[in-house]
């Protein structure tokens, strides 16, 4: 798949996801360390942009299965790592700034704020996410949460 995908795109301009230890639609794998450490460690001679974790249940528990470890499977790929899943602000800087993550991906927060990194640069506060609306199909949920700007005007 990383073959096919340097093939036509700089390896730079390509970032690799995975979810190690979220068994979300019922998928697992019986020995995470294993297969994504070895999958992580190929991955890492591609040079690619960075390699991005979903650490714990997606979109839920930040909590990790027995043996899990975030740090070692990140020490075996040699570009940046981004980390994902119940990050807020404090948590993403903490992380950042102790050296456990390059950068910090944001979902949820995402979808409620579409200004999000202008609200994260001034630790404003954020808008509560409309679990309803998340699957919605629709645009409802994903067009219409306010801007910092609106709400301030308003
Ligand atoms: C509406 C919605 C759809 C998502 N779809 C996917 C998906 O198709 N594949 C995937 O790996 N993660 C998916 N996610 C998970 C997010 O990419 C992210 O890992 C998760 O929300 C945790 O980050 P957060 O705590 O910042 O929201 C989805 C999340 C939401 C809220």
């Amino acid at each position: 798949m990383l073959e096919a995908l340097v093939g036509v795109l700089p390896p730079g301009r390509i970032g690799l996801r995975l979810s190690p230890f979220s068994n979300v639609n019922d998928v697992a794998d019986s020995d995470p360390m294993a297969t994504f450490g070895y999958a992580i460690e190929r991955a890492s001679d591609f040079g690619l942009a960075y390699l991005h974790l979903v650490e714990g249940q997606t979109s839920g528990s930040r909590d990790l299965p027995p043996g899990a470890d975030l740090k070692a499977l990140r020490a075996r790929f040699k570009g940046a790592y981004m980390a994902n899943n119940g990050y807020d602000r404090d948590l993403a800087l903490r992380a950042v700034e102790a050296g456990v993550a390059d950068l910090v991906a944001f979902g949820k927060a995402f979808i409620s704020n579409p200004d999000l990194v202008e609200r994260l640069r001034r630790d404003a506060a954020l808008n509560e996410l409309d679990q309803d609306t998340l699957y919605g199909g629709g645009a409802k949920g994903y067009t219409d949460y306010p801007t910092l700007r609106t709400v301030e005007a308003a």
